[in-house]
């Protein structure tokens, strides 16, 4: 097979990337190493930026999202001291769409689909090859055949476990990471949410969050030791838990139910510079992962998408490889921005192994700043609505 841009990873930024060029009669073809139904098994993130929402209609994938996502325009953050609101319109005046990445996801696959889009799954063994000449290719492995696309170019998409990241020597690339002493446990239950926008609660039993997809759906995380196991956590466990954690009057008015999925995911910043090796770009969770606290993965992923669909354009249209050469450096600086946001966010709200009372007290009077600073919570509600890309 011959493409212009040969893709790794069918997640939401390798098919937003594929979407775009595609309507931008730019050639892809987009190999994931699983099939769709697993891929949109995942439940992960829930919160999108505004820059995220106008790809998605840039995309022509946003039709459902925009009929059955819910603007936010604020969030509340608890303490043992209570719980207060930030508003995101009051401060920045913008807002955020609660909506589901699997159903992003879909959304995504539904519209490469009505395009005609080249998507292969089931692809193992996805090698990229000659990265650093002008003529790469990638193989894979699919019923016992090998494979091979030639390309102009290689876009990374395949998250944090793919294969693109390690074909950067290491002599070229540096990591940057920091792995948290912690993982949340998440559920997603049918159920009426705790309240009308998220709740980030700060407790010295633990962080909690208490999240949402729509009206009958309802996303919870507890921070959990990292030896726990899905499996230590009957839906009661974890539904004391997370009302010890949050504030009283919440709890008391919480609904509760069976969950419909449970999981545990560690927390880990990491970034790798640079994020261009030869005629290979990487994209999203290969190059980046960020602690949930801030809902910053997916927002991320897709700002790296506009970066390089950009310079991608002016490369095809108007032979300009400015945009290509420079998107390690200004993908980064966005990048760097939204680690900080989220290790903040993280370093706030979570309660660490050694903690003392004195530290406990810091996280209070950094929460109450924010009650009280309105530049405080303008800082916050800024980088939470994303910052500009
Ligand atoms: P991914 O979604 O990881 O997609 C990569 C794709 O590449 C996958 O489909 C994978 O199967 C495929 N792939 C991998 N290796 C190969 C290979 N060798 N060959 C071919 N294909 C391959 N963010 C938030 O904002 N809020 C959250 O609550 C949140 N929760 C999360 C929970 C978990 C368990 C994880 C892992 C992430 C979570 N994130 C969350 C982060 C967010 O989901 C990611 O930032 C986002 O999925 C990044 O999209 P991506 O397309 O870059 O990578
Ligand atoms: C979610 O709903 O899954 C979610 C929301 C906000 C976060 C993290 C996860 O910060």
């Amino acid at each position: 097979m011959k493409t212009q841009v040969g893709i790794i990873g069918g997640g939401p930024s390798g098919l937003m990337l594929s979407q775009l060029l595609n309507m931008a009669g730019i050639s892809t073809v987009v190999l994931e190493r699983k099939d769709r139904d697993y891929v949109l098994s995942r439940i992960r993130a829930g919160v999108l930026e505004r820059g995220t929402v106008d790809m998605l209609r840039k995309a022509g994938a946003a039709e459902r999202m925009d009929r059955e996502g819910h603007p936010h325009q604020g969030c509340y953050f608890s303490t043992v001291e209570g719980m207060f609101n930030v508003s995101f319109r009051d401060e920045v005046d913008e807002e955020v769409m609660v909506y589901g990445q699997t159903e992003v996801t879909k959304d995504l696959y539904d519209a490469q689909d009505k395009i005609g889009a080249t998507i292969i799954h089931d692809a193992d063994n996805v090698t990229p090859h000659d990265i650093t000449s002008d003529a790469p290719y990638l193989t894979y492995e699919k019923d016992g055949e090998t494979h091979r696309v030639d390309c102009d170019f290689i876009a990374g998409c395949d998250g944090f476990h793919g294969v693109s990241r390690k074909s950067i020597p290491d002599d070229i690339r540096k990591d940057y990471e920091r792995v948290y002493p912690f993982g949340w446990l998440g559920i997603l239950s049918e159920t009426k949410p705790a309240a009308e926008e998220l709740i980030y609660a700060n407790h010295p039993r633990g962080f909690a969050l208490a999240s949402m997809r729509n009206e009958n759906l309802s996303r919870y995380y507890i921070q959990v030791p990292l030896t726990d196991k899905v499996e230590d956590w009957s839906d009661d466990a974890f539904w004391d838990e997370l009302k010890s954690r949050l504030p009283e009057e919440v709890a008391a008015g919480m609904e509760t139910g069976p969950s419909i999925e449970k999981s545990i995911a560690p927390l880990r910043s990491f970034v790798t510079e640079p994020m261009r090796y030869g005629q290979m770009f990487l994209v999203g969770d290969a190059a980046h992962i960020v602690p949930p606290t801030g809902a910053k993965g997916l927002n991320l992923a897709m700002s790296d998408v506009h970066y390089l669909y950009e310079g991608l354009i002016a490369f095809y249209k108007e032979g300009d490889a400015t945009g290509l050469d420079k998107y390690s450096e200004v993908a980064l600086q966005r990048i760097w921005g939204a680690m900080r946001f989220s290790w903040w966010m993280t370093s706030m709200l979570h309660r660490f192994p050694d903690q003392s009372d004195f530290d406990q007290r810091m996280q209070e009077s950094e929460l109450r700043q924010m009650l009280t600073v309105p530049s405080a919570r303008a800082t916050m509600a800024l980088n939470y609505v994303g910052l500009p890309f």
